[in-house]
């Protein structure tokens, strides 16, 4: 993609991710109204369907050329990642907007014939927008972040993932993942792929990982997270389809090799 393009559609993306979050401000008081989707914890509400629209019309109207992938429905169903696609989910952590509201975020991730250009995570209530350009850094309000540290060990890491992977279930033993929590010095469990990834960005957590996911929660913050030198890769350790529901793990460097084989591939069900 030409750089004066890219920029173009970047100031676009961000003007329009802090208006959809001054949307969320002024709604976020008012009733909501929740639903559920493919079951009882998978929620949705009004305000997760207008901010998509936002998103969709503008996107559609400016750039009518290219394409969304979206969770809420305004999107297209795509088969392949040519051409400039925006991936968007409009509230990440909806169960924490509806219950705490805060730690959700709006997700963007902007691909060019599949390669991740433009990143933007908004935690419009935290007031913290994190961005990155491929190849230009990454940045939380417009300052920059630092590249990650180059050492870390396992044992000094706080990892971000969910308690399922601690009880019995389909895709690890529960009893390796807890040989994992002995090893490391915390866990944290956002519940907001989109925050997780930011605050691996932002050196805060070393390591976000996930048994399924879909791409609308993982593609902004992935960008973001890589261009600080975080890597990422399903729990196999191949690298992730961004058209499909997968496993993922975006960690700092220095770990990755550890988790995927002493503990993802030696647990894997
Ligand atoms: C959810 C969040 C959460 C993850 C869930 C997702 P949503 O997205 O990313 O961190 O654990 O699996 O569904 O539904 O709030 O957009
Ligand atoms: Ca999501
Ligand atoms: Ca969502």
């Amino acid at each position: 993609m030409k750089e004066e393009r890219r920029e173009v559609i970047y100031r676009q993306a961000k003007e329009w991710i802090l208006e959809a979050g001054e949307l969320i401000r002024q709604k976020i008081n008012g009733p909501l109204i929740v639903e559920t989707k493919s079951n009882p914890k998978d929620l949705v509400t009004a305000v997760d369907r207008e901010i998509e629209y936002f998103l969709a019309k503008n996107i559609k109207r400016t750039f009518p050329d290219h394409y969304l992938f979206s969770e809420e429905g305004y999107g297209e169903d795509l088969k392949t990642l040519d051409g400039v696609i925006w991936i968007v989910d409009p509230i990440d952590g909806t169960m924490n907007f509806v219950k705490q509201k805060r730690n959700f975020a709006i997700s963007i991730g902007i691909f060019y014939n599949g390669i991740g250009e433009i990143g933007l995570v908004y935690d419009c209530m935290g007031g913290n927008l994190y961005t990155a350009m491929r190849g230009k850094g990454a940045y939380k309000n417009d300052e920059g972040l630092p590249e990650l540290a180059p050492n870390l060990t396992l044992e000094e890491s706080i990892l971000d993932f969910n308690h399922y992977l601690l009880c019995e279930n389909d895709v690890i033993d529960e009893i390796v993942m807890q040989r994992l929590v002995e090893k490391i010095r915390g866990v944290r469990s956002y519940c907001c792929a989109a925050l997780a990834l930011a605050y691996v960005a932002e050196g805060i957590v070393d390591g976000y990982l996930t048994k399924k996911l879909a791409p609308w929660d993982i593609a902004g913050g992935m960008i973001i997270a890589n261009e600080v030198g975080a890597v990422s890769t399903n729990l196999d350790g191949n690298s992730v389809n961004m058209l499909m529901n997968e496993s993922t793990l975006t960690c700092h460097p220095a770990i990755q090799k550890e988790i995927i084989h002493d503990y993802l591939k030696k647990g894997k069900k």
